[in-house]
């Protein structure tokens, strides 16, 4: 059976992650998260001076993207692929909430973006892939077979992210949660280069009010349906 290319955009904190990796799993195709690759890449920039509190140097950041390497290495243990940053396992530290606080402004530079989708694209060539991201039915893989765009209020966003964050130990509050969630979405979707947008194309997925099982089945029954229509 031919194997497809599965897009899920949406905003900040929907599950994409978490419903991607059970498909890539369930279907045995490759699954990237888009996200972290634009967060370990704000991540170099935190660690080398380029973004302090207040004080992000853009063009730094630009000058030095030729020594970022982007990597992802499967754990068996885990059952999906970590990201590595100059082959130094990231998967932990890009997850805090002061790289989710400058990562929408790294992913609004031109050249970060054209990168880091150059890579996206290779990762995904041979299909079987499910990507999870912002542009990825609009602009990684405008052919993509199926397209998803899952939304939930932004509060339902924050409370998921908040209970996340708390679980790994942070110290943070819901409303400083709420706060980010809000901010990104508005950048994310007002930024000039591949704002998060809908594609024409794609399935909208409400998740607000619906449970991992249920939202798993109703993708796994919209790509039955899509495999079937590849034959
Ligand atoms: O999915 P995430 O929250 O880990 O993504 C982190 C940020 O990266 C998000 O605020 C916007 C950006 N991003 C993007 O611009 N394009 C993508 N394909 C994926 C993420």
């Amino acid at each position: 059976m031919s194997k497809i290319t599965i897009a899920i955009d949406g905003f900040s904190s929907t599950g994409k992650s978490t419903v991607a990796k059970q498909i890539a799993n369930h279907l045995g195709y490759v699954y990237v998260d888009s996200g972290a690759m634009y967060r370990a890449v704000t991540f170099y920039a935190m660690q080398n001076g380029f973004i302090k509190e207040n004080y992000f140097n853009a063009e730094a950041l630009v000058a030095n993207l030729k020594n970022i390497t982007i990597s992802f290495k499967f754990n068996p243990q885990l059952g999906f692929a970590e990201v590595y940053l100059n082959n130094r396992n990231v998967e932990n530290e890009i997850r805090t909430l002061e790289v989710s606080n400058f990562v929408s402004k790294v992913a609004e530079i031109s050249e970060v973006r054209q990168k880091l989708v150059e890579q996206q694209q290779h990762l995904g060539k041979q299909g079987g892939v499910v990507m999870d991201g912002r542009d990825i039915g609009t602009v990684v893989f405008p052919h993509a077979e199926l397209k998803l765009f899952m939304t939930a209020s932004s509060e339902t966003r924050a409370k998921r992210r908040y209970s996340e964050l708390i679980a790994r130990g942070e110290t943070v509050t819901y409303e400083a949660v709420l706060k980010n969630v809000q901010e990104r979405d508005y950048i994310d979707t007002n930024r000039e280069d591949s704002p998060l947008a809908k594609a024409e194309d794609a399935i909208e997925i409400d998740n607000s009010h619906m449970g991992l099982q249920e939202q798993f089945d109703k993708i796994m029954q919209l790509v039955k349906v899509t495999l079937k229509k590849q034959v």
